[in-house]
């Protein structure tokens, strides 16, 4: 059997932890020949929650769990990691400023990129789940100079499944038969969900339905998609954001299906106009190595107003975090 892949969670007690580890530890990211060494990173305070987290995940007696550790110490917790899920962060509270949102989330996934930097093994693999969570992947990524900016990444994933689940019930079609829809730009309300390219069973998605209903209804239910479930459920979302999770690591690790593409926060090269470092939601692929940004699609004009909108706000972040010294 292989080497134990060592795989850290921070937030490891919250919710999404509580969804994400039992998936990981049963083989969803590397697949079922691969066993996992898992590294569960939390607050002081968490640690005994994080404790009952792990009694759970020794129940279920995982065959391919190779171990499981429980620290408050980032140096520790990503020692000769091989793929991190960076959830833990810190929430928006009444009264909160911007500003102040961004300045506790960067003394969380600064110190963390630092520590990734120093003590992860040398394929890592980062995906920031934590909110705000492309500009925390920028963040972690200027933290860690030794590792290429393209190891860190935002999850976009939720809101391309989203978009595919939205246009599914549109037509009346299964999840399986969309392929290449895309959510440029940021994991916010911002975001950009676009089925220029998509298809359904083969057939252009955009011959299925209406610009009217994908403007109306169909860009601002996927885009506030987060919200809606914070009113249903009275908490945010947590299983589907771990499934997302999965679904990113995996397609990253073991590479996307041929001639389909998925949505991932990466750091830009310059495509489609976006500048230069900005971590943005792309169409992806993988060949089970690194991400690649699908490169020259036409883009429409609607498409290129939602790409330079998603510009504007993630610059807006940028210079917020330049200002506050989190990133050069
Ligand atoms: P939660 O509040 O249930 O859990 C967060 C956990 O993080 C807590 O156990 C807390 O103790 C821990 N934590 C806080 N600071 C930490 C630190 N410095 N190091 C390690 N652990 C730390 O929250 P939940 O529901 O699990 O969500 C986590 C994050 O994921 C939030 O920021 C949320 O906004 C975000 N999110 C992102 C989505 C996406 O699509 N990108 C989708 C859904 C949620």
């Amino acid at each position: 059997m292989a080497e134990p892949r060592i795989v850290t969670v921070t937030g490891a007690a919250g919710n999404i932890g509580y969804a994400l580890l039992f998936r990981i530890a049963s083989g969803q990211v590397f697949g079922p020949d691969v066993p996992v060494k898992l590294n569960l990173l939390e607050i002081t305070p968490a640690l005994k929650a994080a404790e009952g987290t792990a009694m759970e995940l020794d129940d279920c007696a995982f065959p391919l769990l190779k171990g499981i550790d429980i620290y408050d110490d980032a140096n520790a917790a990503f020692a000769g990691t091989n793929a991190a899920f960076l959830v833990g962060a810190r929430p928006r509270t009444a009264g909160m400023e911007r500003a102040d949102l961004l300045s506790a989330n960067g003394g969380i996934f600064g110190p963390q990129g630092k520590a990734i930097n120093d003590n992860a093994a040398d394929d890592i693999r980062v995906l920031v789940v934590g909110n705000p969570a492309n500009t925390n992947a920028l963040i972690a990524a200027a933290a860690a100079p030794d590792v290429p900016a393209s190891r860190f990444t935002a999850m976009m994933r939720l809101d391309h499944n989203r978009a595919i689940s939205q246009l599914g019930h549109k037509v009346g079609a299964s999840a399986a038969d969309i392929e290449n829809i895309v959510v440029w730009g940021n994991h916010s309300a911002d975001q950009y969900p676009d089925v220029s390219y998509a298809t359904v069973a083969g057939k252009p998605a955009k011959d299925l339905v209406d610009a009217e209903w994908l403007s109306s209804y169909f860009v601002p239910t996927v885009a506030k998609r987060g919200a809606a479930i914070i009113e249903a459920r009275g908490a945010s979302s947590a299983a589907s954001a771990a499934g997302a999770a999965i679904d990113h690591m995996r397609d990253w690790v073991q590479g996307t299906p041929e001639g389909q593409w998925v949505t991932a926060g990466v750091a830009s090269d310059g495509s489609y106009g976006v500048p230069e470092g900005l971590v943005y939601g792309f169409p992806c692929t993988s060949n089970g190595g690194e991400w690649e940004i699908v490169k020259g699609l036409e883009i429409s004009e609607a498409t290129r107003a939602g790409i330079d909108h998603n510009i504007a706000a993630l610059e807006e972040e940028r210079a917020a975090v330049r200002e506050l010294g989190f990133v050069k």
